[in-house]
């Protein structure tokens, strides 16, 4: 049975409970972070907690915890649920801070929270080798949501309605498409490779800055690959060599085919197994110690 942390305490899932009456559940009035975790240690945490911070100040929320005390509760919580997580010891932790509950449902801020703290874990699974042998399908989108994209707020009803018209699609995600330029996916950042140059958009209020689209970034900057940050345009993406999708429960993922049409050659490209690799390394630091 799956333990998780719920305001101070660590209980079985079963056992935990949220009013009615929290703020999460009434208004969406939360924001939350998904993280790695690789033999037991949190990956790139310093950049998760940084921007659970930059969220938090989004929403005007006070930090529950400190960066120590986060850095706690998430290790027991990674110690409670090993025994469940397998040989490599791999889980990813969702945690949840909302404004927490009040008397009365209000849309403005009540005048003193206490916020919810919430935090589970999951067993993570080794990449599929099937996608990565032969990629995923996507769709593109109308981007529907909000202009504070950058803060990961739970409020994700558009994600939602985005990601069901994807799967409707037999596709595994939905890339989104604003005034002609693509933003991100509906849980994913988006690279498109043309001519061995990596391209994906620069971060602002309309997407997620995604921990893992930074770690790419980064690992082409080490390994002198091409990358750029700026507007790709939609057409980009029907002219691409490469469609990539990025984020902390998939890793890179290649993506083949796009509405229905083969991306390139209708394969992972080499520059995503170049990639692949060195992400790959990079992740084997981390569980053996030597990266964080
Ligand atoms: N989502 N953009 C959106 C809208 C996302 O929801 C996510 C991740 C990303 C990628 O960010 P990162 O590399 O930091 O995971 C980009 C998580 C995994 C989720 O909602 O489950």
């Amino acid at each position: 049975m799956s333990t998780v942390y719920l305001n101070g305490a660590f209980l079985p899932i079963e056992q935990a409970c949220v009013s009615v009456m929290d703020r999460g559940f009434l208004f969406g009035d939360g924001v939350y972070e998904v993280i790695p975790a690789y033999g037991g240690r949190l990956f790139r945490f310093p950049h998760h907690l940084q921007r659970l911070q930059n969220s938090l100040d989004g929403i005007r929320l006070g930090n529950p915890c400190d960066d120590a005390q986060w850095q706690s509760i998430l290790t027991e919580l990674l110690e409670r649920n090993r025994e469940r997580a397998g040989n490599h010891n791999d889980q990813s932790v969702y945690l949840q801070v909302t404004r927490g509950s009040a008397p009365k449902r209000d849309h403005s801020f009540p005048e003193r929270v206490t916020p919810t703290v919430f935090a589970m874990s999951t067993p993570m699974t080794d990449p599929d080798p099937e996608i990565e042998a032969h990629g995923v399908a996507a769709v593109t989108l109308d981007d529907i949501r909000w202009q504070m994209c950058n803060i990961k707020a739970i409020t994700l009803l558009p994600n939602v309605l985005l990601r069901q018209r994807a799967t409707e699609q037999s596709s595994a995600e939905a890339i989104l498409v604003k005034d002609g330029l693509v933003i991100e996916g509906s849980a994913s950042n988006v690279f498109v490779i043309k001519d061995g140059r990596i391209q994906t958009p620069p971060n602002g209020p309309l997407m997620l800055p995604g921990i893992t689209r930074d770690l790419v970034l980064e690992l082409a900057g080490q390994h002198d690959l091409p990358c750029s940050e700026n507007d790709v345009p939609e057409t980009a993406l029907r002219d691409a060599d490469e469609i990539w999708i990025t984020s902390s429960t998939r890793e890179i993922v290649p993506v083949t085919r796009l509405d229905a049409r083969p991306v390139g050659n209708g394969l992972p490209g080499p520059v995503w197994k170049a990639m692949i690799g060195y992400y790959r390394s990079y992740k084997e630091a981390v569980r053996n110690g030597s990266a964080s």
